[in-house]
């Protein structure tokens, strides 16, 4: 396990908020990650000792599933978070690492690519979400699952090494139709008070048959394994009761980081080889 997670989370955590890191302008290599997820497409920038420096986070219909479903949108996307991000940091960003999850076809790992490339990013790596989100956890045995916006993945890891894979469509969207449904309001409304961790313990009763549909899921794919721990990443790990219900049903102890959505894109960035920025004299 990583000894500095909960502090890179953190941080990954303060620059999403307010943009960038505060300090005075860097000038050194980074490293980018870009998460193109079914709720969330997220853009990370991490200088050369993998500490985060900025980074941006936009809620978009743009991919779904995993795969990419309207591709000028998520262009346009990136391309805004990008100059955005550049105009914070007084640098242009020419690489970044992007990520997919595990089981998609080689053409859909392709589409993603494109995407950041097309954002006018050089694509220095395309990697798995497990193998990603664990460049940050860094376990050495144990199930890492990634409950997003439209999927659950699951990724089995021996000495370091994944083992076995999967991805289901069962996320944080099907909690908030759940919502939507029982309280007769429409789905960004039901977005809204969902990420509202006060609103956690009404709407729970209500949302506890999905955790139990993402725990027999994760039980489904790690019978037959030895798996002493769960780490349970993404968005949806903040619902508050999750890890319970999750251990409950598997029979196996879950650990939540703090800020788990951003595990995976900060494994991302991490996966981008260093190189020095746009206005770097070493160029
Ligand atoms: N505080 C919160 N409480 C409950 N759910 C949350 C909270 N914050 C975010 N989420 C949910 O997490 C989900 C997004 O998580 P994440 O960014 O990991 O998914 P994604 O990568 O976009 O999707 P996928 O990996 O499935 O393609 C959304 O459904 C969002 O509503
Ligand atoms: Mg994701």
């Amino acid at each position: 396990m990583n000894p500095h997670l909960e502090t890179l989370l953190a941080q990954t955590e303060r620059v999403m908020r307010d943009g960038a890191f505060t300090r005075e302008a860097y000038r050194g290599a980074v490293r980018v990650g870009v998460d193109l997820g079914t709720a969330y497409t997220v853009l990370l920038v991490l200088d050369e000792n993998n500490q985060p420096l900025a980074g941006d986070y936009r809620f978009a219909n743009v991919v779904r599933d995993g795969l990419v479903v309207d591709f000028i949108g998520a262009i346009d996307l990136l391309r805004e978070m990008k100059r955005g991000i550049e105009a914070r940091l007084g640098f242009e960003l020419t690489h970044a690492a992007t990520a997919y999850p595990p089981g998609v076809p080689r053409v859909e790992v392709r589409a993603t690519a494109n995407v950041v490339r097309a954002a006018g990013f050089e694509c220095t790596a395309e990697i798995d979400e497990p193998t990603a989100a664990n460049a940050a956890l860094q376990i050495r045995d144990g199930a890492v699952v990634d409950v997003g916006g439209g999927t659950t993945g699951i990724a089995i890891f021996r000495d370091g090494q994944v083992i076995y894979s999967a991805d289901e469509a069962t996320g944080g969207t099907h909690f908030t139709l759940v919502i939507a449904g029982a309280l007769n309001i429409a789905f960004e409304d039901a977005e809204k008070i969902k990420t509202d961790p006060r609103e956690h313990t009404r709407l729970y009763p209500l949302v506890r048959p999905v955790m139990e549909k993402v725990g027999a899921i994760v039980a489904r794919h790690t019978r037959g394994f030895t798996v002493e721990k769960i780490f349970l990443v993404g968005g949806t790990a903040n619902f508050t009761g999750i890890a319970e219900v999750v251990a409950e049903i598997t029979g196996i102890p879950t650990q939540i980081p703090g800020q788990p959505l951003f595990v995976t894109p900060l494994g991302i960035a991490m996966n981008d080889p260093v190189h020095p920025n746009g206005t770097d004299e070493r160029v």
